[in-house]
């Protein structure tokens, strides 16, 4: 008999994410009622806010609940409807968790219709053409606002959301200097993405460096990692910049406040705007749409991490810490069966 393996949240993790922090379930496969429909998982999308998620700290959803299947983003196939909405053979995507199977649809999970888009692999539209880009595009565009010939930094700049906002910022006519950790990615992120500059934020120098690479000061932070990172930044805002705040990855396994200093803000007028991307979600067509538009002319690139069976999700939270992740990071669920 098929059945659903699931990976359950039974501890909150303190610090890294470890396995003995969820117990892996084996349930049947649930009967469809009507208006639903059966998800096989393809692929999970690993993100930062899954850590978010298991922690207790004030955030902008429910945490999961001790017990419940691990929250997640995937992407999969209809494999069986009672629902005029979807249709076996359909690629849909939602919050299918961290188990094979998902019932979506009348009382169960929302998902939406992904159709394949032309010249965009499956993978990306978890990636550069689904949410990852999204974050990238309306944060560095309707936040970020960057104008042609200022300078724009964006950290985490060889991980998925910022290899994409960095190229964005490019596309818009933009001096960009990423910053990323160690000699490798930096040479990557300016090589793959054609960023003016990369600074490595592991090495000794890093503020002199940024300051070197920024000699008119930054205008637009596209800021992804918070801490030290964040204020050395903010130390070289201009009078009247942006900042693009999407995330604080430097603070996700701990539980001390995230923000420094703030004294830049008043100082330089700056306009810090946190945003989390289903606020755009009227918006995701357009986006979408412009960001296919720009994979097939090779005016953006990115790179995908994939890792293998469902089994291996909690150990690859871990790689986005310790950046052993290049651009999108996603759990292929069932390859380890083959
Ligand atoms: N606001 C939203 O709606 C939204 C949506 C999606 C993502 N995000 C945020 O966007 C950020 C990037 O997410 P992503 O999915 O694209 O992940 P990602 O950048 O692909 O992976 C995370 C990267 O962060 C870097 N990193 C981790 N810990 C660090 C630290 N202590 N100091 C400096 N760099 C560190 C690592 O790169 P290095 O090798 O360079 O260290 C790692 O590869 C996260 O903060 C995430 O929460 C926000």
């Amino acid at each position: 008999m098929v059945t659903n393996t699931q990976l359950r949240l039974v501890r909150r993790p303190s610090g890294r994410v470890s396995n003995a922090d969820f117990e892996r379930t084996e349930q049947p496969i649930p009967a469809l009622a009507d208006g639903q429909a059966l998800v096989r998982t393809h692929y999970l999308s690993i993100d930062p806010t899954n850590r978010l998620w298991i922690s207790d700290r004030a955030q902008y959803m429910e945490p999961v609940a001790l017990g419940d299947v691990m929250r997640g983003i995937g992407l999969g196939e209809v494999i069986e409807s009672k629902s005029p909405r979807y249709a076996v053979g359909d690629q849909v995507g939602g919050l299918f968790g961290w188990q094979e199977f998902c019932v979506i649809g009348k009382g169960a999970v929302p998902a939406q219709s992904m159709p394949a888009i032309p010249g965009v692999p499956t993978s990306a539209l978890l990636g550069a053409c689904g949410i990852t880009g999204l974050t990238a595009y309306f944060g560095m565009l309707h936040l970020g606002s960057p104008v042609e010939g200022e300078t724009v930094v964006v950290s985490a700049a060889a991980g998925a959301v910022g290899s994409i906002a960095a190229q964005i910022a490019k596309i818009k006519g933009c001096r960009v200097v990423g910053i990323a950790g160690g000699p490798e990615k930096c040479e990557h992120i300016v090589d793959r993405f054609g960023l003016d500059a990369a600074v490595d934020y592991r090495s000794p120098d890093f503020a002199d460096r940024l300051s070197q690479m920024t000699p008119n000061g930054i205008d637009v932070n596209f800021e992804n990692v918070g801490g030290a990172i964040m204020e050395t930044i903010m130390g070289r805002m201009n009078v009247g910049g942006r900042v693009a705040l999407c995330g604080m990855i430097a603070n996700y396994n701990e539980s001390a406040p995230m923000l420094g200093d703030f004294s830049p803000i008043l100082m330089q007028r700056l306009r810090v705007s946190g945003f989390i991307i289903g606020d755009f979600a009227p918006h995701f067509a357009q986006g979408i749409a412009q960001l296919g538009e720009w994979i097939r002319e090779d005016r953006l690139r990115y790179d995908e991490t994939v890792v293998a069976g469902l089994e291996a999700a909690p150990a690859a939270l871990n790689q986005l810490f310790d950046g052993a992740n290049l651009g999108k990071l996603l759990v292929d669920v069932h390859s380890a069966e083959h």
